[in-house]
């Protein structure tokens, strides 16, 4: 049996041990001046490769003693907490111009922070990078770095956010990017990165955002991602990706904010994206995605972005949609949706943006979309809605884009659209619209482009036209409007486009014409005009088409 050692003996050990440590202390301490001091070399080594302006940009760096000082650098203590060694290089946006192949990271082993964002940086990011295991955060988005992404960083598995974006790097995602298991933020976007997303990244299991849109990945998202399970954001749209939407994202119940737009995703939206019930920013736009919109999407009680766009869904809109009342943005544009507008419609209260276009929606318009008063943008185009244009409309006072052409509305416009005087936008063309223009049109003074052609509209031309000064675009044509063109259609001087005709206008074509020095095109014929062409339309310098036939 082994006895504790004498006090005396147990003393005097303690003593060597403690003189052991300050021999070692010393050699570290003075190794550590140096291992700083080699630190300061390679830095100034780098600096003397950036152009002169960066090198202006970093006068404070030179005195190699005192690299501490210098801008952007941090120290900290070495091992064994001995002083002092360089942890971070904070540089962002300083329009540094150079090359990062040029930094020597093998004296850099003690960087835990490397931040050289938004430079003009350019070269390719080394291999040797593999030598920061202490790394925590490598952040070089908004440069010009090129090449492919080294493997050593699967190395790094110290690392908690990698930020890449915006550079120019090309090749594939190495799998090896999944062995850096601490990471808990990767950007990669906007690059030029093709090939497959590696299911290594499954590996990856801190990760809370996983960014690799817009580049040119193809292939089928690995569906291990699901495994990810503290993922709140994951955005991998404007890549070419294909396949189904894999269910397993539905596992994902941290989600916030799923962006798969932009690819060439099939199949039907899985029907357990419904669990995702915190998700706030949900966008499928522009894929080819079929079947129908789940019904229990009104699970999704968070959501303010809801983007569907631009796919091949069909069926009706459901009506549970009703209860998304945090919904901020609602866009189902460009499928092949059909049947009525819910009528729920009316408890979005909060929606800006609403568009139901190119659909096959039939029905009329609610009255109650007069609830939806904080909207900015309402479009119905190209849908084959009939009825009324509702009255209520005239509650929709921040209307800033208001398109309801190509659809079989009849009646006439309501007066009331003239309290709609943030409208910069208002299309009802191809439709079945009859009666006049409403008299106070020039109520609308933000309008840029109007647009009310192919309807059986009649009346003539209201005066109060001369307000719209800020209209770029009058389409008035295949209507049945009749009287003199106004003498204050001269006071639209930033009309570029300007079709009257064919409708039955009478008299001559005003003088005051010459004025709309910006028009490119003016149509007119199809009327019943008389009197000569005036001289006045010499100093149409811009005019390409000018059709004025009878
Ligand atoms: C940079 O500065 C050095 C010395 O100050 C000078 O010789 C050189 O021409 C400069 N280069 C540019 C591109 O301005
Ligand atoms: C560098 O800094 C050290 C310590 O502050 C100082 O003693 C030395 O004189 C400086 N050297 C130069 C060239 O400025
Ligand atoms: C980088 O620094 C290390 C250690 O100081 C040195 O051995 C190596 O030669 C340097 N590499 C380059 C390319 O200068
Ligand atoms: C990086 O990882 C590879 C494979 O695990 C290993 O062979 C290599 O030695 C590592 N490099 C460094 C610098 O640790
Ligand atoms: C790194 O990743 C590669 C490829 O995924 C794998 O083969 C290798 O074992 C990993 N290395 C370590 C040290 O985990
Ligand atoms: C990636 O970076 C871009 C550009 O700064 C940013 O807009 C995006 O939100 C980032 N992605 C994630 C998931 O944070
Ligand atoms: C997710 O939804 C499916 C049905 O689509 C359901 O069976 C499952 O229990 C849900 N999972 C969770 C965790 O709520
Ligand atoms: C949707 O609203 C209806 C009543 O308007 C309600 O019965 C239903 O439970 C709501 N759905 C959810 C998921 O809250
Ligand atoms: C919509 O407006 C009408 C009339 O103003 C009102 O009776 C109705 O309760 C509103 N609907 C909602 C959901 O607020
Ligand atoms: C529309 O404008 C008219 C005339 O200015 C006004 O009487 C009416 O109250 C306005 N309607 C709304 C909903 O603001
Ligand atoms: C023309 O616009 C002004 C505001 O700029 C407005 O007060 C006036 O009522 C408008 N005229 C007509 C005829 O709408
Ligand atoms: C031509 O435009 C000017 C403003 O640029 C305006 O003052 C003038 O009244 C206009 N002439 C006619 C005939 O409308």
């Amino acid at each position: 049996m082994e006895m504790d050692p004498p006090p005396k003996m147990l003393a005097s050990l303690t003593i060597t041990i403690l003189m052991m440590m300050m021999a070692t202390s010393v050699a570290l301490a003075s190794s550590d001046a140096a291992v700083l001091e080699g630190q300061a070399r390679a830095l100034l080594d780098w600096k003397a490769s950036l152009d002169n302006q960066s090198q202006r940009a970093l006068h404070s760096w030179g005195n190699t003693s005192t690299p501490c000082n210098w801008r952007g650098i941090t120290c900290g203590t070495g091992m064994h907490r001995h002083p002092l060694v360089i942890k971070g290089i904070f540089l962002q946006g300083m329009r540094l111009r150079g090359a990062l192949e040029s930094l020597n990271f093998s004296t850099l082993r003690t960087l835990t922070r490397l931040d050289l964002s938004h430079n003009l940086l350019a070269g390719s990011i080394p291999r040797s990078i593999e030598v920061l295991g202490e790394l925590h955060a490598l952040l070089l988005q908004g440069n010009q770095i090129r090449g492919s992404i080294p493997l050593g960083l699967g190395n790094l598995t110290k690392l908690h956010s990698l930020m890449l974006h915006e550079n120019e790097l090309s090749g594939e995602i190495p799998s090896q990017i999944g062995n850096m298991s601490s990471l808990v933020t990767l950007n990669l976007s906007s690059n030029h990165l093709v090939g497959h997303i590696p299911c290594e990244i499954g590996h990856m299991k801190h990760l809370v955002a996983l960014d690799l849109s817009s580049n040119n990945l193809f292939g089928k998202i690995p569906s291990n991602i699901g495994g990810l399970t503290e993922l709140t954001s994951l955005y991998l749209y404007s890549n070419k990706l294909s396949g189904q939407i894999p269910r397993e994202l539905g596992y994902l119940l941290n989600f916030k904010d799923l962006q798969l737009g932009i690819n060439t995703l099939s199949g039907s939206i899985p029907r357990n994206l419904h669990n995702l019930t915190k998700l706030t920013v949900l966008i499928l736009w522009g894929n080819k995605l079929s079947g129908l919109i789940p019904q229990k999407i009104d699970y999704l009680s968070n959501l303010q972005y809801l983007s569907l766009g631009e796919n091949i869904l069909s069926g009706s809109i459901p009506n549970s949609i009703g209860n998304l009342t945090k919904l901020t943005t609602l866009s189902l544009r460009n499928n092949q949706l059909s049947g009525l507008i819910p009528q729920k419609i009316d408890y979005l209260s909060n929606l800006e943006y609403l568009s139901l276009g190119e659909n096959i929606l039939s029905g009329s318009i609610p009255n109650s979309i007069g609830n939806l008063t904080k909207l900015t943008t309402l479009s119905l185009r190209n849908n084959q809605l009939s009825g009324l244009i509702p009255q209520e409309l005239e509650y929709l006072a921040s209307l800033e884009y208001l398109d309801l052409s190509e659809n079989i509305l009849w009646g006439s416009i309501p007066n009331s659209i003239v309290n709609l005087t943030k409208l910069t936008i208002l299309y009802l063309y191809n439709n079945k619209l009859s009666g006049h223009i409403p008299r106070e049109l020039g109520r609308l003074v933000n309008l840029k482009d109007l647009e009310l052609s192919i309807n059986t509209l009649t009346g003539s031309i209201p005066n109060s036209i001369r307000n719209l000064t800020k209209l770029t675009t009058l389409y008035l044509d295949n209507n049945h409007i009749s009287g003199h063109v106004p003498r204050e259609l001269g006071r639209l001087v930033n009309l570029e486009v300007l079709y009257l005709g064919p409708n039955t206008l009478t008299g001559s074509i005003p003088n005051s014409i010459r004025n709309l020095t910006k028009l490119i095109d003016l149509y007119l014929f199809g009327n019943q005009l008389s009197g000569h062409i005036p001289r006045e339309l010499d100093y149409l310098e811009k005019l390409e088409e000018l059709d004025l036939s009878n």
